[in-house]
């Protein structure tokens, strides 16, 4: 069970609290394309307005390597936050410095500021303690409510708690309790089902997974390096090379444990409107590559999912961004939320894909985080949550 401080065990009223939120959001012309970052952030965001706090706001969006690249401000979120808490948020052009200060200091009880993307330095990446130092001043107390960012041992997710005292926000209490939970004492049959692209980014999870689960399903692209493992001929479907020994490993360990597809969806070339057709694992032609996974995949992914109590799913079982190839991805997500038992769904890509089939609410939680849900699933220590006070500290904030 989550063991931190949270902003329940605190005095909130009359403080400066600064929260690291994850406000890394998708934008498209300017504007917030999808709001769920900024909307799972609010009950935190109410709770401090409620209590009387004045809130500070940072966070990092996208990866402008230490420069100021105006497509990656904060500002850009402002509109969307201030209709969804009903109130002004005013913003401020800079995270740390005399700018900052000053609008700190006119800063009200129950009223909100955003600071400007912490990446735009980087001394945010490197964990810069002085500048971890500064952004420390602007406040008395520290909130971490950014799951997404609990991974990445930043200034503003791991560094500013060694200047103030740190407790955790509702979201990121909510998320560890949910995968903790899950992790820790699973309801059985507990089946995990992996996909995308990356098997090297994701070989720690494997591991776990076949430790912890019942079944492990494979699909994406990911399965490809797998079928590759196992001795077919992949033509020209995405295989990492460098990962087929461990995949191999895998296969003998799993038994049949593991599901890999019998069938896959695969094009002439990847683009969305390429050519397609359905083939046997063992058949894909020269010159074609597997995009998805087939329909009898589908069943027998949909037959082990019967009678599951805990179901966690990462990552998209096809080039799910291509509507010709979203079948197998839409096809688990109706699966996953239509399965009466315990679901947890991770990673940007297939959290994207339930939300985009309007199935959301009837998964049990979707995770907010990409990389620190894969983490925590891997059983990694998240440098942003272990930095925060342990719940039966004596200290108090
Ligand atoms: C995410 O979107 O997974 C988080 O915001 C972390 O972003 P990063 O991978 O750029 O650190």
């Amino acid at each position: 069970m989550f063991n931190k401080k949270t902003i329940r065990d605190v005095d909130l009223k009359g403080h400066r609290v600064l929260v690291r939120v994850d406000f890394n959001v998708p934008l498209d012309e300017g504007a917030v394309a999808d709001d769920t970052r900024l909307r799972a952030s609010l009950p935190t965001l109410n709770y401090l307005i409620t209590e009387g706090a004045a809130v500070i706001l940072c966070s990092h969006l996208g990866r402008p390597k230490g420069k100021v690249i105006p497509e990656l401000s904060l500002r850009l979120v402002v509109k969307r936050l201030s209709e969804l808490l009903g109130q002004p948020v005013a913003f401020v052009a800079d995270c740390i410095g005399t700018e900052v200060q000053a609008a700190v200091e006119r800063l009200q009880l129950g009223e909100v500021l955003l600071l400007e993307n912490t990446r735009f330095y980087p001394q945010e990446r490197a964990n810069d303690p002085n500048f971890a130092a500064d952004l420390a001043s602007l406040a008395d107390l520290f909130v971490n409510d950014a799951f997404g960012s609990a991974h990445r041992a930043h200034a503003s997710t791991e560094g500013v708690a060694h200047h103030l005292p740190a407790v955790a926000g509702f979201l990121m209490e909510k998320e560890l309790n949910y995968l903790g939970a899950a992790l820790e004492d699973p309801e059985r049959p507990f089946i995990a089902i992996l996909g995308g692209a990356k098997i090297s980014d994701k070989i720690g999870v494997v591991e776990r997974l076949l430790d912890l689960a019942d079944r492990l399903l494979i699909g994406g692209a990911m399965a490809n390096t797998f079928l590759a493992a196992s001795g077919l001929d992949m033509a020209e479907s995405l295989v990492e090379e460098e990962s087929l020994d461990i995949a191999h490993g895998l296969i003998e360990r799993a038994g049949d444990r593991l599901l890999m597809p019998t069938d896959l969806v695969v094009a002439d070339s990847f683009a969305a409107d390429a050519e397609k057709k359905i083939v046997a694992v063992n058949a894909v032609p020269t010159g074609w590559r597997a995009m998805d996974i087939g329909p009898e995949t589908i069943t027998n992914f949909k037959r082990a999912l019967q009678g599951a109590r805990l179901v966690v799913w990462n990552g998209p079982m096809g080039v799910f961004e291509f509507e010709p190839f979203a079948a197998g991805t839409t096809a688990l997500a109706e699966a996953v939320a239509a399965s009466k038992c315990k679901s947890i769904v991770g990673g940007g890509d297939s959290a994207a894909a339930v939300r985009k089939v309007g199935l959301a609410d009837q998964i049990s939680h979707v995770s907010t985080g990409g990389g620190a849900c894969l983490e925590f699933l891997e059983g990694k220590s998240l440098p942003g949550v272990a930095v925060l006070i342990d719940r039966d500290s004596p200290s108090s904030a």
